[in-house]
């Protein structure tokens, strides 16, 4: 484990404020202004400056939980790990707090910065060699509360943090919305081109007009407020929009969370075990129920990308028919681990669970879906497209028509259980699937329930071979030899 130089270097600071700055700070707004703000820690005060920097010491008194928090993160960090490089302006602006003047970037063209007045944020700090400006500079190394939450003084009563849960920009503005936005373009250029942000056209006002939003049956998986809600404790009682925001940077990470010493790097958030929502023949709470765990960065993915459906809705959906047939649209970890399939009776399936990609690929959904780009120093993909260069190390050679290809070998067979089932083809049958299931015998749903999970797992395959083989395989041996319906 990396040493946190940034911890000691904290201590010191403290102690060295603590010690030379006992005056009092400015008092209080008089009373006709408005209402007089909280109620200041006693025998404290807040510095004069814009920023307080310090490391969250001021912030300390009334948010304890996310000072020591935020502590134990690598954002506290980013000075220090700028080594050799500390006084590059074009690195500093980023792994320091309330830096906002133009730099000239290592390309030599000029970043431009806001350089709003009072400057005195780090960066108006360079060049001051007295004994005081150094503290300054050194009270607002790495990235602290104030570089997500912006300045929050001097007039610490009326404060006002920044707060936003979104990562796209304002679509009338185009200004971001994002608190990450400024030091991490790399990863939210590439988040803008993924599917979790092109929902409804990647159109703010049309998300926010979708039926899935703002019901909370649905928006812990549909937007960034309702995950936050769902998973953090700090969060849960929290008067969240509208409008809503796509699934981004706050949602999958946890900036408060410390990963030191976690084994959790990239601060995400619920990295615990997903029991699957079919958990036939055994109840949700058995122990031997399928659960997907121990994947580590890939067990945030499968919170929201799971099946859905439970025991007694499958079991209805068999009997009778339902008006959105088979898994909800993100079957993906079930299919992954081989499970949360309804089962024909008399199928074996449990020898089709394992595969090399669920024994052998240890973080889930990450490697495969998050490819890693050597630009800019190197960093995880974040369009959570699949990326080949993954699969070569085991499958020489593939590309993407050799992918294809063999996607083809399922959507074959897809067709062929469409074709017993009397329509033309798979797509055929998919365009009516919600009204005509209700028309199909019991066996002809029990049949196309486990090709419409392949399906819906949306790989074609790629997630567990075997899981899939056997559920198309399955399903056409019974329409064949068992479940065999005269044509009307
Ligand atoms: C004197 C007490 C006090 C101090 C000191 C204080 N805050 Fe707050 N802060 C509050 C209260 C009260 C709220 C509103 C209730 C809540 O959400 O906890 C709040 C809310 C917040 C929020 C949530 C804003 C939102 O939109 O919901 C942020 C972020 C925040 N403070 C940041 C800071 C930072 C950073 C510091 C240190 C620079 C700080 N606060 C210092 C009392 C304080
Ligand atoms: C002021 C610039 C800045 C802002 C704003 C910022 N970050 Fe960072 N972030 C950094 C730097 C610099 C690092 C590298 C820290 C280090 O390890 O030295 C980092 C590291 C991280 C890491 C950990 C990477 C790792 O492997 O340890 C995560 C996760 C992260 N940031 C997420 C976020 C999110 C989410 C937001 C917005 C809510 C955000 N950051 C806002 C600059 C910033
Ligand atoms: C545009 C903002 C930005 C600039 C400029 C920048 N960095 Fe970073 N740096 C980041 C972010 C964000 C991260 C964490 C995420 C990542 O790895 O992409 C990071 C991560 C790092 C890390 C990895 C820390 C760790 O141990 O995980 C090092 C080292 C680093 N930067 C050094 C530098 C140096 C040296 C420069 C100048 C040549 C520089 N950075 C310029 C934003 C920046
Ligand atoms: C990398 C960006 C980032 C940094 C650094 C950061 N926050 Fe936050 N903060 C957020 C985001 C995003 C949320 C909302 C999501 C959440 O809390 O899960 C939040 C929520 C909060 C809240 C409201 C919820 C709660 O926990 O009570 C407070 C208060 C807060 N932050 C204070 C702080 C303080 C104090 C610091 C510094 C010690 C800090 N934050 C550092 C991004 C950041
Ligand atoms: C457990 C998490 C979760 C919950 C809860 C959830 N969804 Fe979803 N839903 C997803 C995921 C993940 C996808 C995307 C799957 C994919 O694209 O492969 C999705 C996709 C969809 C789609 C298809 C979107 C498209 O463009 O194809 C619709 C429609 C939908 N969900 C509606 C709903 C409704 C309505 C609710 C509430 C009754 C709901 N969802 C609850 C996770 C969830
Ligand atoms: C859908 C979930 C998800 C979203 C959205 C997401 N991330 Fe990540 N991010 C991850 C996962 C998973 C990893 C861990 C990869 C690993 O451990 O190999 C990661 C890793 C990182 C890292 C550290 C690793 C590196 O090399 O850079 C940073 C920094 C980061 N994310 C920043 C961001 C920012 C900024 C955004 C907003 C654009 C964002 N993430 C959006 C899931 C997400
Ligand atoms: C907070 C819930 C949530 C988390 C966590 C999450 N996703 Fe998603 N994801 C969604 C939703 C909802 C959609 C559907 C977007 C839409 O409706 O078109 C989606 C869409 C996608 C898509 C595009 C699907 C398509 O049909 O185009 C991919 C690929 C994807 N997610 C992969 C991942 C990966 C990999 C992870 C983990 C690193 C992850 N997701 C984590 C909710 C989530
Ligand atoms: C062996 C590598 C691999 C693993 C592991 C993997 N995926 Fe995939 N995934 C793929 C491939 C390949 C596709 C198909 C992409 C295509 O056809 O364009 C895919 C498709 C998807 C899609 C549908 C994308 C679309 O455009 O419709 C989603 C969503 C998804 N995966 C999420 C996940 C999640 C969540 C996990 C973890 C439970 C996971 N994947 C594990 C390789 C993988
Ligand atoms: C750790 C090695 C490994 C990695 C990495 C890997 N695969 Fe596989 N894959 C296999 C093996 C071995 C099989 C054969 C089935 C089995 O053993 O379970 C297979 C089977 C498949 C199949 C089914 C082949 C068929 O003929 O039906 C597809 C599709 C597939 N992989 C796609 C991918 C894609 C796409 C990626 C990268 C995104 C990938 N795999 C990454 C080892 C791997």
């Amino acid at each position: 484990m990396k040493l946190r130089h940034g911890l000691g270097i904290f201590a010191i600071l403290s102690l060295a404020l603590v010690g030379c700055t006992g005056d009092q700070g400015p008092a209080g707004p008089p009373g006709p202004e408005g209402p007089q703000g909280p109620e200041g820690p006693p025998g404290e005060s807040f510095s004069e400056f814009a920023y307080q920097g310090n490391f969250g010491e001021a912030c300390q008194h009334c948010h304890a939980t996310a000072v020591n928090q935020v502590l134990l993160t690598n954002h506290t960090n980013a000075f220090l790990d700028l080594g050799e490089n500390q006084d590059n302006l074009y690195c500093l602006q980023c792994h320091t707090t309330g830096f906002n003047c133009d730099v000239y970037a290592g390309t030599g063209e000029i970043i431009e910065g806001t350089c709003e007045e009072p400057d005195d944020g780090y960066s108006g700090y360079i060049g001051d060699t007295t004994e005081e400006g150094m503290a300054r500079a050194m009270s607002l190394e790495g990235v602290q509360c104030e570089s997500c939450h912006g300045a929050m003084g001097p007039d610490f009563n009326a404060h006002q943090p920044y707060m936003s849960f979104a990562t796209r920009d304002d679509a009338d503005t185009g200004e971001s919305l994002s608190l990450c936005q400024g030091c991490h373009d790399a990863q939210i250029d590439e988040w803008k081109t993924s599917g979790h942000a092109n929902v409804a056209g990647g159109d703010n006002d049309a998300f926010n007009e979708e039926h899935y939003v703002g019901r909370s049956s649905c928006d812990g998986c549909h937007t960034s407020e309702g995950y936050i809600r769902d998973n953090d404790p700090a969060m849960m009682t929290y008067d969240f929009g509208p409008p809503y925001s796509f699934v981004g940077c706050p949602t999958c990470h946890d900036p408060h969370v410390g990963e030191m010493g976690s084994g959790n790097e990239a601060q995400l958030r619920n990295v615990g075990d997903v029991v699957l929502s079919y958990t036939f023949p055994w109840e949700p709470d058995d122990e031997e129920a399928p659960t997907m765990e121990g994947y580590g960065p890939g067990q945030t993915c499968a919170q929201c990308h799971k099946a859905r459906r439970d025991n007694a809705n499958v079991a209805g959906q068999i009997a009778v028919g339902y008006g959105h047939f088979g898994p909800h649209s993100s079957p993906q970890a079930d299919m992954f681990i081989g499970a949360g399939s309804y089962e024909i009776p008399g199928y074996d399936y449990s020898g089709a669970r394992a595969s090399t990609h669920n024994t052998a690929i240890t973080d889930g959904c990450v490697s495969c879906h998050m490819g890693f780009d050597e630009a800019f120093g190197g960093h995880v993909v974040h369009n959570f497209m699949p990326d080949l260069e993954t699969c070569q190390g085991c499958h020489a050679g593939l590309d993407e028509a050799g992918l294809e290809a063999i996607q083809q070998t399922y959507k074959d067979k897809l067709d062929e259980v469409a074709v017993l089932m009397g329509y033309a083809d798979w797509d055929t049958l998919y365009l009516t699937l919600d009204d005509d299931n209700f028309l199909w015998e019991v066996c002809q749903r029990e049949a196309v329930y486990g090709a419409e999970f392949v399906y819906a797992s949306g790989d074609l395959g790629a997630h567990n071979p075997n899981y899939a083989n056997a559920l198309l395989d399955n399903a056409i041996d019974y329409l064949t030899n068992t479940c065999v319906v005269p044509a009307p």
